[in-house]
């Protein structure tokens, strides 16, 4: 593994305040229908209970998309053939992650996310388990376009972004994504991308409030950091967790919802909520083929190839950069 200097993205105030992340929770609070960016969720605690959720029953996208990757092994290797830098868009998971790598004799693995610490630890932990493999790990925003490091840059790309993540963000920005995806990967790029498929309502709310809540305790653990890390006193008790469908958009939202009228604080400015009012916090859009197909084909991207779990429930897409093109 070849270390990588760190760039510090994140920018503080003198008592270690995090200002993104204040200037998103204030922003947010103020307005009527009150959110939070998902990205803070990911407080060591927050990653944790994410592992968890990944582990649960009820949650099937995980276990999916690990069958499609495992089961489907021999076709999507035919596809994407051997040396390419596979360039993953985050960190990158103990499970999904080897067995791409271990399904397409790749020449690289360059994963990229904005937090260097689990970065560091998960690019540790890759390049162990594939000695002869050349990990890369960069520290960077992958919301623009990432410069790639110079020893892949001769290397034909694969990018990779598992999880559905895709669909934790509103199509334009979805779109904006896959853009800049196009420009870090560069002309004949693959991209292998997961897309949760719509399904029904009872199975989705299920895997988004588990019998156990563990989703509603990283939900809720939302207000613990923004309590301890933006000096807020948010009574966290009066907060429940709420999965809800939203089917104009074709997304799963996740609200904490006040349940009696409520008065706070959060880095010295007031905020207040009443009963049955809610921050949002985080959307996860699905897709059927078509939606995602649309989808792709707005970020520059066409579908070569897709692979379903043998339940229907998850989508796996093989796409291509497309050339520029005249076409109506
Ligand atoms: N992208 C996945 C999904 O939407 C994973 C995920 C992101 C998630 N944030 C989450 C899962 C919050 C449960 C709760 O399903």
């Amino acid at each position: 593994m070849t270390p990588n200097p760190g760039l510090r993205l994140v920018k503080r105030d003198a008592s270690g305040v995090d200002l993104a992340f204040r200037s998103d929770v204030l922003l947010g609070l103020a307005q009527i229908q009150k959110a939070v960016p998902a990205r803070w969720f990911y407080d060591d605690a927050g990653s944790q209970l994410f592992e968890d959720i990944t582990q649960l029953t009820e949650y099937y996208p995980t276990r999916a998309e690990a069958e499609i990757l495992q089961g489907r092994s021999g076709e999507i290797a035919d596809l994407i053939g051997p040396g390419r830098a596979v360039v993953e868009f985050g960190s990158g998971s103990s499970v999904k992650t080897p067995l791409l790598l271990s399904a397409i004799s790749p020449s690289a693995y360059v994963p990229l996310d904005i937090a260097g610490d689990f970065l560091r630890a998960s690019s540790a932990e890759l390049a162990a388990k594939f000695p002869g493999l050349p990990v890369y790990p960069v520290e960077a925003d992958f919301m623009r376009r990432v410069e790639l490091p110079s020893e892949v840059a001769d290397l034909p790309k694969l990018g990779f972004f598992p999880g559905s993540t895709i669909g934790n963000m509103i199509a334009r920005t979805a779109t904006d994504l896959l853009r800049s995806m196009r420009e870090t990967l560069g002309t004949g790029a693959l991209l292998l991308i997961g897309m949760d498929l719509v399904k029904d309502e009872d199975v989705l709310i299920a895997a988004y409030d588990d019998a156990a809540g563990v989703t509603a305790a990283f939900n809720l653990n939302l207000l613990t950091r923004i309590n301890r890390e933006l000096g807020g006193d948010i009574p966290i008790a009066a907060f429940r967790h709420e999965a809800r469908w939203n089917d104009t958009f074709a997304r799963i939202e996740m609200h904490l919802v006040a349940q009696s009228d409520i008065a706070f604080t959060v880095s010295g400015e007031q905020f207040a909520m009443s009963a049955g009012t809610s921050i949002h916090t985080e959307n996860s859009h699905k897709f059927t083929r078509r939606s995602g197909q649309t989808l792709l084909a707005a970020g520059g991207w066409e579908p070569r190839a897709r692979w379903a779990d043998s339940a229907g429930q998850f989508l796996l897409v093989l796409a291509e950069a497309c050339p520029p093109r005249s076409a109506p």
